[in-house]
């Protein structure tokens, strides 16, 4: 997921071009700011791009879930279904809210599995967040689905796959809302910053309010309005909504050489005995920031990723991760809190706790999925120093 690789010209000339005018705030500053209003240039870009109504702009990509979220009036007292494959940061906003997260299996396409979810739900769902895994789409429509039959809120965390689509719409944009992260590890990255979208005027006022302490900037200002609600701040600076911009006319393209990298190490990999390939919806909308398969056994996985290590073509062992796998993740097992009072685990309405054992079905995935994160400056030379990896890998098998 790597726009920072690109960082260049463009976006240095956009953010020094902010600095020479000397306003950071996005709001405000109309006498100085000579027209330029780069985070909301950055937002109506964004949301055309996207093709929704609404498109606002925040701190990161955890700000906005609990942004979106908050705006959907989750809170003390709600459950909010996620899936046990996903960055801490998803459930974290959704723990700081208040609410409970409440984890679901994933299967083969990485994401959640919409039976799971048809099990977790309960009368205490508020919202369903389901996350569009290393760069391509879940299973949105038969997501969307049975929480329209329950009567739920979707809200896409699409924070790793900017630039998705499925059957041309793009991700994000198939429940009430959808969340992007912009950090520097990201497809499209403002160092720190995040999105959030959405077609509803009204989720797109409350976040607008919430994520600055309040302020309603009807019809575009700051400062006297009244106030509907406490909030807090979350908002995105120019020197971001700069960057943003240079990034956003350069997706396209980032996205065209991720694809075709990754086209090449699939075709190759496709000859290791046993192997199959992460279930994605719609190959044509991968953003393709990653390649993952399946072997058939934990042990065959480790082999692999042994035998290609042994090459300089380590992949990425999810079955031992610990910032993304729900059996690793220790922390939120044991309840630990900088809290001295527990918070947010400790609750009046029953104390939270959660199993590594919970969730068997992702565990297996897990520990048998590989995955190369593709990188935009591989040159011909690398990508053929991965295939005779592969090839040798094969060799050995
Ligand atoms: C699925 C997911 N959600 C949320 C986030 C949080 O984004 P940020 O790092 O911008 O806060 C990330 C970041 O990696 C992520 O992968």
């Amino acid at each position: 997921m790597p726009g920072f690789e690109v960082l260049g010209k463009e976006e240095r000339d956009a953010v020094l071009e902010v600095m020479d005018r000397g306003v950071l705030f996005r709001y405000e500053f109309g006498d100085q700011r000579q027209g330029a209003w780069r985070v909301r240039e950055f937002e109506e870009a964004f949301a055309a791009y996207t093709g929704v109504a609404h498109a606002l702009a925040v701190s990161s990509g955890t700000a906005a879930v609990k942004v979106a979220l908050a705006a959907l009036g989750v809170g003390a007292g709600d459950e909010v279904i996620t899936q046990g494959f996903t960055f801490v940061a998803t459930w974290e906003a959704i723990l700081d809210l208040g609410a409970k997260p409440v984890f679901c299996e994933i299967d083969q396409s990485l994401c959640m599995d919409p039976a799971d979810l048809e099990a977790k739900i309960s009368p205490r769902t508020a919202a369903i967040v389901p996350v569009h895994m290393l760069g391509a789409q879940a299973r949105i429509k038969e997501i969307a689905a049975v929480a329209e039959a329950h009567g739920i809120p979707v809200m896409e965390d699409t924070a790793q796959a900017t630039g998705g689509t499925l059957e041309g719409k793009h991700l994000g944009g198939f429940g009430a809302m959808g969340s992007f992260s912009f950090d520097s590890v990201k497809t499209l990255t403002t160092g720190e910053g995040g999105m959030v979208i959405t077609n509803d005027a009204e989720l797109y006022q409350n976040m607008s309010e919430y994520h600055d302490h309040g302020h309603d900037h009807q019809p575009v200002g700051r400062g006297n309005e009244g106030r509907r609600f406490i909030g807090f701040n979350y908002r995105m600076m120019e020197l971001q909504g700069a960057l943003g911009l240079a990034q956003l006319a350069k997706l396209p393209g980032m996205l065209q050489t991720q694809r075709s990298n990754q086209a090449k190490l699939q075709e190759a990999l496709a000859r290791v005995p046993g192997i199959s390939f992460r279930q994605v919806p719609d190959p044509a909308g991968d953003t393709a920031t990653f390649l993952s398969w399946f072997m058939p056994s934990a042990e065959e996985a480790a082999r692999l990723a042994e035998l290609l290590a042994q090459h300089g073509a380590g992949p990425i062992a999810w079955g031992n991760n610990t910032w993304h796998a729900y059996p690793h993740w220790e922390h939120l097992h044991a309840g630990a809190t900088v809290s001295k009072n527990g918070w947010p685990f400790t609750r009046l309405d029953g104390d939270l706790s959660y199993d590594p054992r919970d969730l068997p079905q992702t565990a297996d995935i897990l520990g048998r999925c590989l995955s190369w994160q593709i990188m935009l400056g591989w040159d011909e030379a690398k990508l053929q120093q991965m295939v005779e990896a592969i090839n040798r890998a094969v060799a050995a098998w």
